[in-house]
C-alpha cells in the first residue's frame, strides 16, 4: 500500500524527469476477454482525456465497455478535487456502488484521479469505504493494466498513490470518444500555486512533453482526418519552460498551425505567462481560433493578491486589451471565484465592473470551496455562505447579460461552424463557430459531422445561438 503525502507533493526539485515509452506485458493482452467496465469521469478536460486512454488500455486487456454500471464487472471513478461539489458526487456515487457489491460480490471497485491524490481522501476510502478495491492516483495511471490484474487475482485491496510525478509516459493507447476533435495534452501539472487551488498537489510540477512528440501526435490526427484539436495543460503558457531555453508556447502554436489541422484551441492561459508571441501567431494563423479562455479569477487587485495569481486588476485589463486590439475579431471567456476569504462587498464590486469592462462572451463562476491543505483553507473566512451566493447571484446576471448582448450583434452575420451532430429535430444540426459559439441550426442540404458550414446567424440566445446553412 502507498498513499500520498501532502508535505512530499508540495516540495518541488528540480529532478530530471525521463520520457519513457509505455508498453503492456503481451501476456496481460485480452486475458480478461469477457468481463466489462464501467468508467465515469467527472471534472477538466484533462480527466476527460485521461479517460480515453484508460478506456484504449482497459481494452487492450480484454474488457468491454458496458454503460450501466449495475451490469459491469470492473466499476472506476476517474475523480476531481477542484471544489467540494465533485467529491461529493464521487462519494454519491460510491455509496450506489456499496449497494451493489452486496448483490454482487465478485465485482471490482476502483477509484482514480485527482481525489486519489489526497491523503485524506485515502483514509477516508481506507476506513469507511472498504469494499473499494484498487485506488492509484494521476502519477501512475498508466500502470492500470498491472494494478487492475493484482485487484482481479488478490483480496487485498491495491492502494497505490505515489506523492510525486514520475516520468513522463509518451505512446499510451487512446479512444478518442469524438472523430473529429481531440485533445492534445502538452504539459502535465501545475507550478504556479493559486493559494485557493489543489490541482499543484494532485498533478505534480510542471512537465512538458517534447515537441517532437506533440508534433508527431498532431500530424496522426491530421492523417485520421481529425479537425479539430485542443492542446491542453493546466497552464499552457508555461509550456517549454521546464526543457528548452528558447522554444515556449508560442513556437509550438506556430508549429502546430503549420501541421495543417483545420482548427486549433488552447487551454488554459494563466495571464502571468502570456506573452507577445503567442499574441502574434494567435492573430497571424487563421487555423488557430480566435477564442481565448483567460481566467481572472477576481477584479480586485488586494484579492489576486491574497489569491497568489501574480497579476493586479490594472496588469490582467493591459493584457486583455492588447489582446483585443491585435487578435482580429477575438472572443473571450474567464473564471471567476467570489467569496474568497476576507473578500469584501468592494472587492466584489471590483469585479464585477471588470466583467462590465471586459464583457466576456462567456464565463465560468464559480463559490469558493476550501480545499484541505490549500493555504487559502487556513485564512479567516467571514463571509456567510448567503452573501456569497447573492454575490454570485448578481455576478451571473452580468456575465449572462453580456452573453446575450454578444450574441445580438451576430445576428445576419455568417459564421463558420464545425458540424458535430444532427438534433432530434428534422433538418437541425449543432456546431461550435470559431469563436465558441454554441450554434444550432437547419440545413436543407443533407451534413456530416465533421464538416465546416457558413451558417447565416438568425436568433441570439444567452447560452446559444440559432441559425441557417
Ligand atoms: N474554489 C472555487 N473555485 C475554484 N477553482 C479552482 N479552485 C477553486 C476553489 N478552491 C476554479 C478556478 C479555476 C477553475 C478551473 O476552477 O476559477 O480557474
Ligand atoms: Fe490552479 Fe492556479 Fe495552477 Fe490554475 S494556475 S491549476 S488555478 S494553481
Amino acid at each position: 500500500m502507498l498513499l500520498p503525502d501532502r508535505k512530499e507533493e508540495a516540495t518541488r526539485d528540480k529532478r530530471k524527469y525521463k520520457t519513457v515509452k509505455y508498453n503492456i506485458d503481451s501476456k496481460s493482452k485480452n486475458k480478461y476477454k469477457g468481463k466489462t467496465f464501467y468508467l465515469k469521469t467527472y471534472g477538466c478536460q484533462m480527466n476527460e482525456r485521461d479517460s480515453e486512454t484508460l478506456v484504449a488500455m482497459l481494452k487492450q486487456l480484454g474488457f468491454k465497455e458496458e454503460k450501466d454500471y449495475r451490469k459491469a464487472d470492473f466499476l472506476l471513478l476517474n475523480t476531481c478535487s477542484i471544489r467540494e461539489n465533485a467529491h461529493n458526487k464521487a462519494f454519491g456515487m460510491l455509496g450506489r456502488f456499496k449497494h451493489l457489491k452486496q448483490t454482487r460480490p465478485e465485482i471490482v471497485i476502483g477509484l482514480c484521479g485527482c481525489m486519489a491524490q489526497e491523503t485524506s481522501v485515502c483514509e477516508e476510502l481506507l476506513k469507511n469505504y472498504k469494499f473499494v478495491n484498487l485506488v492509484f492516483g494521476t502519477h501512475n495511471l498508466d500502470k492500470l493494466p498491472i494494478l487492475v490484474d493484482k485487484a482481479f487475482s488478490s483480496d487485498e485491496r491495491q492502494i497505490e498513490v505515489y506523492s510525486r510525478e514520475q516520468d513522463l509516459v509518451e505512446d499510451l493507447p487512446v479512444i478518442r470518444s469524438n472523430k473529429y476533435k481531440a485533445y492534445v495534452n502538452i504539459i502535465y501539472g501545475c507550478d504556479k500555486f493559486c493559494t485557493y487551488c489543489i490541482v499543484p498537489y494532485t498533478r505534480g510540477r510542471e512537465r512538458s512533453r517534447k515537441k517532437e512528440d506533440i508534433l508527431k501526435e498532431v500530424d496522426t490526427l491530421v492523417k485520421d482526418g481529425y479537425k479539430e484539436i485542443t492542446v491542453l495543460g493546466q497552464n499552457v503558457n508555461a509550456y517549454g519552460k521546464d526543457l528548452y531555453d528558447d522554444y515556449f508556447m508560442g513556437e509550438l502554436l506556430e508549429d502546430i498551425a503549420k501541421t495543417g489541422i483545420p482548427r486549433i484551441r488552447f487551454m488554459t492561459s494563466h495571464p502571468w505567462d502570456f506573452t507577445d508571441k503567442m499574441i502574434e501567431v494567435i492573430g497571424k494563423y487563421p487555423n488557430i481560433m480566435p477564442s481565448v479562455h483567460l481566467p481572472v479569477q477576481s477584479g480586485s487587485s488586494r484579492i489576486l493578491k491574497l489569491m497568489g495569481r501574480r497579476y493586479t486588476r490594472e496588469s490582467y485589463l493591459e493584457l486583455f486589451h492588447k489582446m483585443k486590439n491585435k487578435i482580429p475579431g477575438v472572443s473571450t471567456s474567464t473564471d471567476i471565484i467570489v467569496g474568497f476569504p476576507g473578500e469584501e462587498e468592494a472587492d466584489f464590486l471590483e469585479t464585477m465592473s471588470l466583467v462590465k469592462e471586459c464583457q466576456f462572451d462567456n464565463a465560468f463562476t464559480f463559490i469558493f470551496s476550501k480545499r484541505e491543505g490549500t493555504p487559502a483553507c487556513r485564512l479567516e473566512d467571514f463571509v456567510p455562505l448567503e452573501e456569497k451566493e447573492e454575490r454570485l447571484q448578481r455576478l451571473n446576471e452580468v456575465v449572462n447579460y453580456y452573453f446575450l448582448e454578444n450574441h445580438k450583434r451576430l445576428i445576419g452575420k455568417t459564421l463558420k461552424v464545425l458540424v458535430e451532430g444532427i438534433s432530434s429535430k428534422k433538418n437541425q444540426y449543432y456546431g461550435y463557430s470559431e469563436n465558441n459559439q454554441l450554434l444550432n441550426f437547419t440545413s436543407q442540404k443533407k451534413l456530416k459531422a465533421g464538416e465546416i458550414v457558413d451558417v447565416m446567424i438568425e436568433e441570439a440566445k444567452t447560452w446559444s445561438l440559432d441559425g441557417r446553412s
